[in-house]
């Protein structure tokens, strides 16, 4: 992904894997930043730490297991006590949009919000080039493949300019993980992304979008020499 340098990004995630603990249930979310914590997992697996993973996604899971993390599914398990992931766009601001994550870079986010939303503390690892006044990141929207173009002209209705996602090493879009498309929704400066979400989330056909609004408990910002942690 583009932005902050690996170093910055490898803080924050393996920060963000010493908040596992022993015997517990983590969420191991998508993206390269959440993919140094997986790996730091699966270092402290190795030397005895003891923990179940529920991934978020193919990418995740197959990181997960090569590294050795024992991954089972959200139905199998009590609850989740830590979830970590990544985010495309975090408003810093102090206003009603304050920690609002726009996620699904990697259309993973309707996994991604589940296992944000079900854990008891959810941490977004994150490096400074994430961070925005006010979110303008287009809006991804995982939606069933027959309703993209309905869902298209309700967000149009929006204000909002949708492109369907396409793969880059195939003649087509992007197959979700869970068999539908993606919608990338520019909505310009987001002022008020509660009620954005709000809308978005009565678009028929639509299964998930990527406004997280109120989940975050922590973000980890890692840079070229430290940690900080901001808690929400
Ligand atoms: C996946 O759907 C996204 O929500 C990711 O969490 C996001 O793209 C972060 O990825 P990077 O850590 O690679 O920037």
């Amino acid at each position: 992904t583009e932005g902050g340098s690996e170093e910055a990004k490898r803080r924050a995630g393996e920060r963000a894997a010493r908040a596992v603990e022993d015997g517990t249930v983590v969420g191991l979310g998508t993206g390269s930043t959440t993919a140094y914590a997986i790996r730091a997992i699966g270092r402290a697996v190795d030397e005895g730490l003891e923990v179940r993973g529920v991934p978020t996604s193919f990418q995740s899971r197959q990181l997960a297991l090569e590294v050795g993390i024992p991954v089972t599914e959200l139905d199998a398990v009590e609850g989740i006590d830590l979830a970590i992931d990544g985010a495309d766009q975090i408003a810093n601001g102090d206003g009603a949009g304050r920690g609002t994550l726009v996620k699904g870079g990697g259309g993973a986010h309707a996994r991604e919000k589940l296992v944000g939303a079900t854990a008891d503390r959810f941490v977004v690892v994150a490096d400074p080039s994430k961070f925005a006044d006010q979110l303008e990141h287009p809006v991804p929207l995982e939606v069933l493949p027959d309703a993209h173009t309905v869902v298209a002209d309700d967000v149009r209705e929006l204000s909002g300019e949708p492109t369907l996602r396409d793969a880059a090493a195939k003649d087509g879009p992007v197959v979700t993980d869970n068999g539908n498309l993606v919608l990338d929704c520019d909505f310009g400066p987001i002022s008020d992304p509660e009620e954005l979400a709000a809308d978005l989330a009565l678009i028929p056909g639509v299964v998930e979008h990527g406004l997280f609004v109120g989940l975050v408990d922590a973000v980890y910002v890692g840079t070229d020499d430290d940690v900080e942690v901001r808690e929400y």
